[in-house]
């Protein structure tokens, strides 16, 4: 019955021990060189060319990259300080607190996620999310994810 359950475990993306998990994540290059490359290769243009046909389109593909990409690290409501991210001791922080930096600057942020961070956050312009996605996930973090955490619902 181990293979059933292995099918079973797969089918529902479930991880099984000896790092089943693990094999297939991208790995950085050394983090300060991926950062200052990925600062080279990022500009405001690459957004200019985005089109929603409508807000509805906009937040639900922003959740997605934002569950299938982020929320391991970020949390499910972007609280931070997850299990998987403890883990990898990686200090991951909130992307909902009042008063946040990047709070309303849409293009900041875009930038920011483009370009991650040595301490752990990836480069995801880099790393293999397109500018939509980014300009997506950006916008899902300011106009759903921090008004509803904020909110307290
Ligand atoms: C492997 C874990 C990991 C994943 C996956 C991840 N992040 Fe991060 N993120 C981090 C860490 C660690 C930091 C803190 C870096 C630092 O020290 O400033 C961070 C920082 C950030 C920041 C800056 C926050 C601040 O207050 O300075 C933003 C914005 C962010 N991440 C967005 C995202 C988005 C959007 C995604 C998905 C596309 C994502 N992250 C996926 C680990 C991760």
């Amino acid at each position: 019955m181990i293979g059933r359950s292995f099918a079973v475990a797969a089918a529902l993306g479930v991880c099984l021990p000896l790092g089943g998990c693990g094999k297939h994540e991208f790995l950085p290059p050394p983090a300060e060189e991926r950062v200052e490359e990925a600062k080279t290769l990022y500009s405001p243009a690459l957004f200019d060319s985005i089109a929603w046909s409508d807000e509805e389109e906009y937040a639900i593909q922003g959740a997605v990259v934002f569950a299938s990409e982020c929320r391991k690290c970020h949390g499910l409501m972007g609280e931070g300080g997850t299990d998987y991210a403890a883990e990898r001791k990686l200090e991951v922080p909130s992307l909902v607190e009042a008063g946040w930096e990047y709070d309303g600057d849409l293009e900041v942020l875009r930038h920011g996620i483009f370009v991650g961070h040595p301490e752990g956050m990836p480069t995801w312009g880099v790393a293999g999310i397109t500018p939509r996605e980014i300009d997506a996930v950006a916008h899902y973090i300011l106009t759903s994810l921090r008004p509803e955490v904020l909110a307290g619902g």
